[in-house]
């Protein structure tokens, strides 16, 4: 039983069925393919943005790193979580593509950054003069690495701190779906009408093969995008193939029901783990992942009955975990999971 990632999971059958169909014969490469224009438009009309730019990128890392470059610079400063993917779980790729610029962690509770902890760190960075890196942009996870979910109110509580600074705000939005259907927000609630400037909108772990889209909503950044993925070796050249899975996704509400089913899954074995005494969780359970912590010995029944999550040490004779709910997920997979602790 797999509780590992989201990405875990298989590609939804409408994605590769989007894929195979667009194997057939010939199309133009590096972007310039027919599926492009249809993916373009589709996200266009989800951000309620005619004007967005959008791009395709195989990672969610990469889709980080370029779009923090573009409003970043080398002597600047990322104000984000100290726990956000792109300081923990991206190799300093962001920094990388940046030439050098430094991630500032913003401490608050559940995965979300305190407001007056952003507004404290942006104003220490401005005070340091030429000794220190100059506050460059914001960037905010949602659904963030604890699971948990920002509303619109809280990502613009954020972009406020940010705006009144002058910042720009990145979204890594690798679970924006299941952000979205977690809150009934609409895409364009939660971003740019909440001021944000750029947004890394996932695929891969809600029901895709491997792709991403940054969604700039400036135009006046849109030639330095396409020359910084070129250079950063990340323009596909049969490219119909992201475009195509981007398409299928978005097709008819496909992601949203996606990640409908995901969060409804996570809901479930939060059900069933708050049944148990034993067990209590580290974060609310908001969306598709959930940190539970129970009694020391537990990750080892479960390894051998054939659950497959992070395990985590805990303090105080207890373990933690790490379950991810995915699009395939099935209620089955739940239950089984629920059994097998219960023992
Ligand atoms: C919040 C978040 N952002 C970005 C990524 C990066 O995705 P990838 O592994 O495709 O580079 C992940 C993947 O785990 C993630 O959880």
């Amino acid at each position: 039983m797999w509780f590992t990632s989201d990405n875990a999971s298989g590609a939804a059958p409408e994605v590769m069925a989007a894929v195979t169909a667009a194997n057939a014969g010939y199309a133009r490469s590096y972007g310039a393919d027919a599926f492009m224009d249809r993916a373009r438009d589709q996200i266009r009309e989800i951000f309620e943005a005619p004007e967005a730019a959008v791009y395709l990128v195989a990672t969610g890392t990469v889709a980080n790193a370029l779009a923090l470059s573009l409003y970043c610079p080398p002597w600047g400063a990322v104000f984000c979580h100290q726990h956000a993917h792109i300081t923990e779980d991206e190799c300093g790729a962001p920094e990388f593509y940046m030439h050098g610029a430094k991630l500032v962690l913003v401490h608050g509770a559940h995965g979300r950054m305190d407001p007056a902890a952003l507004e404290a760190a942006i104003v220490k960075a401005k005070g340091s003069g030429v000794h220190g890196v100059q506050p460059g942009a914001v960037s905010i996870t949602n659904v963030t690495e604890a699971g948990t979910v920002h509303s619109v109110a809280g990502v613009a509580a954020l972009a406020a701190v940010a705006r009144a600074h002058g910042l720009p705000v990145h979204l890594d939005g690798a679970r924006f779906a299941n952000a979205l259907v977690a809150t009934g927000a609409t895409a364009a609630e939660m971003t740019w009408k909440a001021g944000v400037d750029v947004v890394s909108f996932g695929g891969t772990k809600n029901g895709c093969m491997g792709v991403e889209a940054v969604v700039i909503f400036d135009p006046a950044k849109v030639w330095e995008f396409e020359l910084r993925r070129k250079r950063g070796g990340h323009l596909f050249s049969k490219h119909r193939f992201l475009s195509a899975q981007m398409v299928g996704y978005l097709e008819d509400g496909l992601w949203l029901r996606l990640a409908a089913h995901a969060n409804a899954m996570g809901a479930r074995l939060a059900r069933g783990l708050a049944q148990m005494p034993d067990v209590t969780m580290v974060h609310p359970v908001e969306a598709n992942i959930l940190f539970p912590e129970w009694a020391t010995g537990t990750h080892a029944r479960l390894e051998a009955a054939g659950a497959a999550y992070y395990p985590f040490p805990a303090p105080m004779g207890r373990e933690r975990a790490r379950l991810v709910a995915s699009w395939s997920t099935t209620e089955a997979d739940v239950d089984w999971f629920l059994a097998a602790l219960r023992g």
